[in-house]
């Protein structure tokens, strides 16, 4: 747990509620969150969908590891204890945007059980969806885009997600999605969230 630090504060609600939201953003706003190995297909896939739905007229955003670590997380690097502090930050703007309305897709790794856990907990039952993105370290790595399997490999990189030992890949043992990314064509990926999206009732048109 994180602890309190400020003391003299006071929660102040706003005066909007969901429904007046929900009428503006015609979608029940949650946050999909995609969770694999570097290279998974995680970041194609969560801007395949916020394209669709932005064009079916709802409100999504895409918080993505590699984005966010560009700022508001520009002071943490790959140490477990900094992978924490930056997937509970990302639980907590998720959450923000979840209040404001829209769909959230997140893509970070989030190797850590626990810390995934700690994010659901921080929304509301139903708003947290799981997604794993399913796809081999023997695949990722022959993907590489970034190069970074191959750096990891020859011990130029440390704490290498699924290849160093110190830096583990912790897979869901019940995500609400599973997408096995090395045989779905990023369409089939897409097209299994929106029917999951649509099943639970979070698209309104
Ligand atoms: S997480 O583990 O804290 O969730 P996050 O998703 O934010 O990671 O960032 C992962 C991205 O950072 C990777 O896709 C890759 O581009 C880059 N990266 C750089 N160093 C590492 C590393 N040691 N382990 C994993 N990814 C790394």
């Amino acid at each position: 747990m994180t602890e309190q630090k400020a003391t003299n504060i006071t929660w102040h609600a706003g005066h909007v509620t969901r429904e007046e939201r929900q009428a503006l953003t015609k979608n029940k706003p949650c946050c999909l969150w995609l969770t694999g190995l570097s290279a998974c297909g995680k970041s194609t896939i969560a801007v395949a969908l916020e394209q669709v739905l932005i064009k079916r007229g709802h409100v999504a955003y895409v918080l993505d590891g590699d984005n966010i670590r560009h700022g508001l997380n520009k002071n943490l690097g790959f140490s477990p204890e900094d992978r924490t502090e930056n997937i509970r930050r990302i639980g907590e703007v998720a959450k923000l945007f979840v209040d404001a309305g829209a769909i959230v897709i997140t893509s970070f790794i989030s190797p850590y059980k626990d810390d995934r856990n700690k994010a659901r907990a921080v929304l509301q039952p139903g708003e947290f969806i799981e997604v794993f993105v399913d796809a081999s370290v023997e695949v990722c790595a022959k993907r590489d885009p970034k190069g970074l399997y191959e750096k990891a490999l020859r011990g130029e990189i440390k704490n290498f997600t699924g290849v160093s030992p110190d830096a583990p890949y912790e897979a869901p043992d019940k995500p609400e999605i599973h997408l096995a990314s090395d045989n779905m064509s990023v369409e089939q990926c897409v097209e299994t969230l929106l029917n999951y999206l649509a099943e639970k009732g979070h698209l309104l048109s």
